[in-house]
């Protein structure tokens, strides 16, 4: 299979990662439209052999799973102009979760139905012991028909074994669990769920929970929201590589302020008690995906029964408003340089003819 010659591939791509960019093609066999996901290639060589091995992982992760909240991989094709770059072909989703930064407020039943989906995709991948490690906004993808996928599998890891020694500098700081800023590298799936609280939160409130540009800076925005971490709340924090390290940031004596920091706009007691439950510093208190599944918050009123197309016909008219309002910009930006290039060519005229009317007024 070749990318040139099995898929008509749209230029302008559709997603940019770190990685990797994403277009979308049409599959002219199939007459299908799917996503190809082609790493970077960079300068640096070391830096592309990493990569590589990173998408390498990836399709080795996505061959093995298959489920409704994942995004589907439909295969490989190399690239015919560069023998260390592929193309992997994925399923095609309009949107990612980014943009639940834009101003678009969700109605609780679709909190619980993008939160329930995203924790039957966790779950799926937990009891395959598979860990995602990147768990974000901008990972979490839905189709036309409302569906949420997990997708970006390029940091996913299997934790098969009773004890790992983990790189604890995967996952996204926004979204990076305690444990793994604490240094702990034998961490489990519990560091997805605390990203995916910080998820659900992002979802209620259109703002990143804890927002650090560090890992110091990190730790101090979880202190300042989740209050002080300690042996009564964690047995065996002191115990983690980084604990000492930390400890004059982590000597916080605030308190647990998660409920002010959300409310408004979360309004839902059920909410808060989810999010409160998994964002547990100790990551075998914190609620594992099947059992936030089973949380009250889904099982009351209003339930989850909601068809997400109707955020994505609002996305849609928000976009539209917003580009209309970027074409007005732009209409004003060309009407001041045609006025500017008017004025340009009146001082001319006058310094070339002084008896012109120009002058004259
Ligand atoms: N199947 C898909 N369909 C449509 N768009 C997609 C698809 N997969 C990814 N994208 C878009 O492309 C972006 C980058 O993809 P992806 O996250 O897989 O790349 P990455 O380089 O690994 O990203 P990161 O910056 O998270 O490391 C996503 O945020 C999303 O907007
Ligand atoms: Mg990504």
């Amino acid at each position: 299979m070749k990318a040139d010659e099995n898929f008509e591939i749209d230029a302008e791509s559709v997603g940019f990662g770190t990685f990797s960019d994403v277009y979308m093609a049409r599959d002219k066999q199939k007459d299908l439209t799917v996503a190809l996901k082609r790493v970077k290639q960079t300068n640096n060589k070391d830096l592309n052999n990493i990569i590589y091995y990173g998408a390498c992982r990836e399709v080795a992760i996505l061959k093995t799973v298959t489920h409704e909240n994942i995004v589907a991989f439909k295969g490989v094709c190399p690239n015919s102009r560069n023998r260390r770059q592929f193309y992997t072909v994925l399923e095609y989703c309009d949107y990612d979760l980014l943009f639940v930064r834009l101003n678009l407020t969700l109605s609780t039943p679709e909190v619980k139905c993008l939160m329930r989906q995203l924790l039957e995709g966790l779950r799926y991948l937990h009891d395959k012991k598979i860990i995602h490690r990147d768990i974000k906004p901008g990972n979490i993808l839905i189709n036309k028909d409302g569906v949420l996928k997990v997708a970006d599998f390029g940091h996913a890891r299997e934790c098969k074994e009773e004890t790992n020694s983990f790189s604890n500098m995967v996952v996204t700081l926004c979204y990076r669990a305690p444990e793994m800023l604490l240094g702990e590298r034998n961490y489990g799936p519990a560091i997805d769920v605390w990203s995916a609280a910080c998820v659900m939160a992002e979802i209620i409130t259109g703002n990143v929970l804890f927002h650090g540009h560090d890992e110091n800076s990190q730790i101090a925005a979880i202190l300042d929201t989740c209050g002080p971490i300690s042996k009564d709340v964690w047995p065996g924090v002191e115990l983690l590589p980084l604990f000492k390290e930390k400890v004059s940031v982590l000597s916080s004596d605030g308190k647990r302020r998660l409920k002010e920091k959300l409310m408004p706009p979360l309004n839902d007691d059920f909410a808060f008690n989810l999010l409160d439950a998994i964002l547990a510093y100790d990551p075998r208190k914190r609620l594992s995906s099947r059992d936030a599944l089973s949380h009250e918050f889904f099982a009351a009123e209003p339930k989850a029964e909601v068809d997400l197309r109707g955020v994505i016909t609002r996305l849609n008219q928000l976009e539209q408003q917003t580009e209309s309002s970027q074409e007005s910009d732009k209409l004003d930006i060309a009407h001041n340089k045609e006025n500017r290039r008017k004025r340009r060519r009146r001082r001319r005229k006058r310094r070339t003819n002084p008896y012109s009317l120009d002058h004259q007024n």
